[in-house]
């Protein structure tokens, strides 16, 4: 199948690869990038001959979050209506192979939250983690509050999220968002050799253990998310999102108004 935005190979044979492609734009995730995604993920799943997938980006980003172009004049019926995000970005969720993030650069937002909705995360050095959506007077809208603080707790999830400061990749390890930190250049060849030895592994073993430590951590999660959609959804009724949101499209500072 040919796509826009996003490029696919296998590896091995049993190893899918997608490696995230709107260069321009630091892979920043529009609806038809996340369709594609969702299209290449499911088609590798139903692959026999496949075991587990790379989800990757370029070296400066993984994925610089949503598009923030595409959604800045979107209204609160817009959002809700066509229930923005869910709509695209949930197949990844429904992936009973095994997906690893190879990450790189940064991964903001939406990328950060893109990450975090694949089964484990191998950072290269030069990775730098955030979810930034406090400076475009919105909120993570991809699941970010609620898998983060499962991820690095409370008190870190709340700094970064309130802040919207950036961690880089020796930070992300230790709080355990990462799994592992290598040198940049070794990024994909450490993520496909996990990739391959999870391959080794009786497959129905693999899904089982993936489902199963899902299950550790996803019983309210759905509760959460879907709160949290409907906080996003409502921020777009505010003049602060219209104001963050062209600011950051503008190149100026935001002034915020608290409307
Ligand atoms: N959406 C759309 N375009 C983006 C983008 C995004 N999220 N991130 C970067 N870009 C674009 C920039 O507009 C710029 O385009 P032009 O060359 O046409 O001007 C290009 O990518 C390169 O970006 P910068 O010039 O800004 O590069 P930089 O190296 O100076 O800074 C950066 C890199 C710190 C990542 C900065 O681009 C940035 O802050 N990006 C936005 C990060 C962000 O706020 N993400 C959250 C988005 S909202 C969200 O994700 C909601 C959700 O939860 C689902």
């Amino acid at each position: 199948m040919a796509y826009e935005f996003i490029e696919v190979r296998t590896e091995g044979g049993k190893v899918g690869i997608i490696t995230l492609n709107r260069p321009k734009q630091l892979n920043a995730l529009n609806s038809q990038l996340m369709v594609e995604l969702g299209q290449a993920l499911k088609a590798f799943d139903a692959d026999e001959a496949i075991g587990c997938m790379i989800v990757t980006g370029s070296e400066k980003a993984f994925a610089a979050g949503a598009d923030i172009g595409a959604m800045a004049t979107y209204s609160f019926a817009d959002v809700y209506r066509d229930d923005y995000i869910t709509r695209d970005w949930e197949t990844i969720r429904s992936i009973r192979k095994p997906v690893i993030a190879a990450v790189s650069g940064f991964a903001l937002g939406g990328g950060c939250e893109l990450a975090m909705m694949c089964d484990f995360i191998i950072a290269a050095d030069n990775a730098k983690f955030g979810q930034p959506e406090i400076k475009l007077g919105v909120i993570p809208g991809a699941g970010g509050t609620q898998r983060l603080p499962r991820a690095v707790g409370k008190s870190k999830a709340m700094d970064l999220v309130l802040t919207g400061r950036m961690m880089n990749a020796e930070e992300a390890e230790r709080a355990g968002l990462a799994s592992r930190v290598v040198p940049l250049d070794k990024l994909m060849e450490e993520a496909l050799g996990a990739a391959l030895m999870i391959c080794e592994y009786g497959q129905l073993a693999v899904m089982a253990a993936k489902e199963s430590v899902n299950r550790a951590f996803e019983g309210s999660l759905n509760d959460g998310v879907m709160f949290e959609r409907r906080l996003f959804h409502a921020l777009f009724a505010t003049s602060d999102q219209k104001e963050g949101m062209d600011a950051f499209v503008n190149k100026r500072k935001g002034q915020f108004t608290h409307r």
